[in-house]
């Protein structure tokens, strides 16, 4: 008896929390975390792009750089997604020759297989830009009294 007693106490319980959890709808997204069902994610400008060419194209395409033109934004980016997956596919870009084929050199900036496949989803998707980082302006500095 205590033991069917205690037994409808948790199905009661859990009843009560699921149906909190119905009425809450989805559960809320945990910043970073993988998408629920692990549905493949797709890459995103803000999420994915911009750190890659930040660290791989943007020393030289940008503005006053030594490329032809600019990748360091987003307007610039989105328009040539296509062309950045052919060129990175192809390995041309980035144009350094430490990669696979060679040993390991400092400074190397080729691709990984992963980082070009992202590219091309990148491309394959629209190029999506996701959401901006949230910035926040510098505190005011203190008047010297
Ligand atoms: C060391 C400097 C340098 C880096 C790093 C670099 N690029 Fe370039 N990129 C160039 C130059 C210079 C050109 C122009 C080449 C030419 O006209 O022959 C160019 C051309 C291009 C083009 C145009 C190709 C075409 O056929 O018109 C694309 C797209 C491109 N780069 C993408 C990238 C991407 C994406 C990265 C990073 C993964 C990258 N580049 C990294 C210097 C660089």
């Amino acid at each position: 008896m205590i033991r069917l007693g205690s037994a409808g106490v948790l199905t009661g319980a859990l009843a009560v929390m699921l149906t909190l959890a119905a009425a809450q709808g989805e559960t809320p997204a945990v910043p970073g975390a993988p998408p629920p069902g692990g549905a493949s994610k797709v890459p995103t400008y803000w999420n994915d792009i911009q750190p890659l060419i930040a660290a791989r194209c943007a020393s030289c395409h940008r503005a006053g750089g030594i490329a032809p033109f600019a990748l360091d934004s987003y307007a610039a980016a989105a328009p040539v997604a296509g062309l950045i997956a052919q060129v990175t596919q192809a390995r041309i870009m980035p144009p350094w020759p430490p990669g696979p084929r060679t040993p390991r050199l400092k400074y190397d900036r080729s691709l990984t297989d992963a980082q070009i496949a992202l590219l091309a989803d990148w491309a394959a998707t629209g190029a999506p830009q996701g959401t901006p980082p949230v910035t926040v302006p510098p505190a005011a500095r203190p008047e010297k009294p």
